[in-house]
């Protein structure tokens, strides 16, 4: 038996498996077995009130289980899907209150990675798949980053290789007459409003736990344990924190005030693209490095510049 059938089957008989896909690796249970979705949240050490995206390969799946995209929906997903982009939408009769948390709406997507297109494929239901580390700390971007904290918890990593987008998919609502993005991620908000030829709406922020409209976007999230703080200028920064070891996450630029093994670098070149996908390993890597204390660099507020900044700040949550 293969690798992918052997996938296949655990997840058949409600195991759950961890899968690559271009975004960050997931942690996959069959959508429509309640006991084994509820594992997902037992593993993660997920609140309740968080649901789960689903996963498929094709629109025409989710239609067959009920589950409708509306008109600028399916605009963006014959151009962007598979790919970086989830969808909102009203659910269907057939996905557990367990899934959606109780919500009116399921959060749909086709990801893009062969490996899982061809599971998917196999499979004669969803993958509900949160992304695949402990609630709040940093998702994973290669099957050794889930192995490391979710090893003795599951059966079967499918090992896909290193995530080509690595920051999570753009979660977008299609619940009000104007699209929401709800999450920023790895579709920038410039391609989805060029394809739509309009404006779409921006997360909201809310104090309220119990008003979010992602219900996801806690405050803190994506966090390592150590202290982390975003500013303009590291060079600067650095002058307040005489005696402490640092560890810093820039764009593009070399900093000769901190020890080389501390400094990540995320996109020499300078690319937007390139500095998401280095993201999470470099947070990951400064977590485990002998740092007092983390300085980020603010990124360009444009295409992911406006996801890895979200992100960042998440992570200075403390
Ligand atoms: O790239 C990704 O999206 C990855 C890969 C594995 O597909 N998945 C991922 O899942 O990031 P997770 O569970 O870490 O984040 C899912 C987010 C959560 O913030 C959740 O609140 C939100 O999606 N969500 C799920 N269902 C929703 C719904 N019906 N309405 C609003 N937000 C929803
Ligand atoms: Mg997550």
């Amino acid at each position: 038996m293969n690798e992918l059938e052997a996938a296949a089957n655990l997840l058949r008989q409600g195991e759950l498996v961890a899968i690559p896909t271009e975004t960050v690796y997931g942690l996959a249970a069959n959508a429509f077995n309640e006991e084994a979705v509820l594992n997902i949240y037992k593993t993660k050490n997920r609140p309740h009130f968080n649901p789960l995206i689903i996963h498929s390969n094709s629109v025409e799946r989710f239609a067959e289980w009920g589950i409708y995209l509306p008109e600028l929906a399916l605009k963006l997903a014959s151009k962007f899907s598979p790919g970086p982009i989830t969808f909102v939408v009203p659910t269907s009769n057939i996905v557990t209150d367990m899934v959606t948390a109780g919500h009116d709406s399921v959060a749909i997507r086709i990801p893009n990675h062969p490996l899982t297109l061809e599971l998917l494929a196999m499979l004669d239901f969803p993958l509900a798949a949160p992304s695949a580390n402990p609630s709040t700390f940093v998702s994973p971007t290669s099957a050794a980053h889930v192995k490391q904290q979710l090893g003795d918890k599951i059966k079967c990593i499918l090992d896909g290789g290193e995530c080509k987008v690595g920051i999570e998919s753009t979660i977008v609502s299609f619940l009000e007459s104007t699209p929401r993005i709800l999450r920023y991620g790895g579709l920038a908000k410039e391609q989805i409003e060029s394809t739509l030829g309009i404006k779409v709406n921006v997360p909201q922020v809310s104090g309220d736990t119990s008003k979010i409209i992602a219900p996801g976007m806690m405050e803190r999230h994506y966090a390592p344990n150590k202290k982390l703080i975003i500013c303009n200028d590291i060079k600067k920064e650095i002058l307040n924190y005489k005696g402490l070891s640092i560890g810093s996450i820039s764009f593009s630029k070399k900093l000769d005030n901190i020890e080389c093994k501390n400094q990540f670098i995320l996109s020499p070149s300078g690319s937007l693209d390139e500095a998401a996908r280095h993201l999470f390993s470099a947070l990951r890597s400064l977590n485990d490095l002998e740092v007092d204390i983390i300085l980020a660099e603010k990124f360009p507020d444009e295409g992911l510049g406006i996801a890895i900044n979200d992100r960042l700040k998440r992570a200075s949550v403390h």
